[in-house]
């Protein structure tokens, strides 16, 4: 395995390898199981995986976490090349953001839901970062997580609108043991914190299956968690509008403030 830091040192060591496929996995790092459950599924249908790791300051909000968002790429280098990727590509902030460009992305509408909600830039750096890295890597494939539900549908629709010849993999969520949706941001948590965050799937899957009702379930993550819900809200999938009486397909999606760590989760079914 190789770390790359250089646009053009990745784009030199990837031109011969074009004949064969080439998986691109997009990370910020700090890698888990989760992400390395899309490095599994990239390996599996494609010859060359890279995985990018790159905290990208344009999606982060002015009292965010980005300075302190957690990273270790020893670490991520040896975990990435024990599930058999080929290329990190670990960009600094200048390499991938050398002037301030003034034509943007704009992620639109579905944006301003659920995370975009009070996230507003949050969703334009994503476009604008992963925009980048396509052009940067020209994958044949990308592999995102349904862990972040929203996240995934909106770049569905950006390589749709403006036909990137990408092919979008979506990962299913993966999971702790005790249920707790697994994220880089799972650090943050004290241990008494850690210990009653499996509360939101819980509670979550209580109201996905009809068991009690969405104030009951907001209340009792608030009890169980200590913690304040962000938003508990059922959409369509993957157009993020509001469910109709022929919606088949739905996103069940909750935010929670537990303490000043801002965990997500979310559950997608279909009904037939
Ligand atoms: P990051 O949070 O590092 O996540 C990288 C990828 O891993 C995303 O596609 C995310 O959905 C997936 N992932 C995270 N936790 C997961 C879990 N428990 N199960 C399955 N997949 C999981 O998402 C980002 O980085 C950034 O926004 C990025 C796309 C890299 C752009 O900067």
């Amino acid at each position: 395995m190789q770390v790359i830091t250089e646009i053009t040192q990745l784009r030199k060591a990837l031109s011969s390898l074009r004949q064969g496929s080439i998986a691109l996995v997009p990370t910020m790092g700090y890698l888990h199981e989760g992400h390395l459950a899309l490095v599994a599924a990239a390996k599996a249908q494609n010859d060359t995986v890279v995985m990018s790791i790159f905290v990208n300051p344009t999606q982060f909000g002015p009292n965010e976490d980005f300075e302190s968002y957690p990273r270790d790429l020893a670490r991520d280098s040896k975990l990435a090349a024990e599930a058999g990727v080929d290329f990190i590509f670990a960009p600094s902030v200048e390499e991938m953001y050398p002037v301030n460009g003034s034509v943007v992305l704009q992620a639109g509408a579905m944006a301003s839901k659920l995370c975009g909600a009070s996230r507003p830039t949050h969703f334009d750096g994503v476009v604008q970062v992963v925009a980048k890295l396509f052009n940067i890597v020209q994958p044949t494939r990308a592999y995102f997580g349904q862990k972040d539900a929203q996240q995934l549908a909106i770049i569905e629709t950006m390589v749709r609108d403006f036909n990137f010849p990408i092919e979008i993999c979506a990962v299913p969520i993966v999971r702790e043991a005790d249920g707790l949706a697994k994220s880089s941001r799972n650090v943050y948590l004290t241990k008494e914190q850690r210990d009653k965050a499996p509360a939101i799937y819980k509670e979550l899957t209580r109201l996905q299956q009809g068991k009690q009702t969405r104030e009951a379930t907001k209340e009792a993550i608030e009890r169980a968690t200590g913690g304040k819900i962000d938003y508990l809200t059922k959409l369509a999938y993957p157009d993020l509008t509001e469910p109709t009486a022929s919606t088949k397909r739905f996103v069940l999606a909750v935010a929670v403030f537990v303490g000043k760590t801002r965990l997500i989760d979310n559950i997608i079914w279909e009904v037939v």
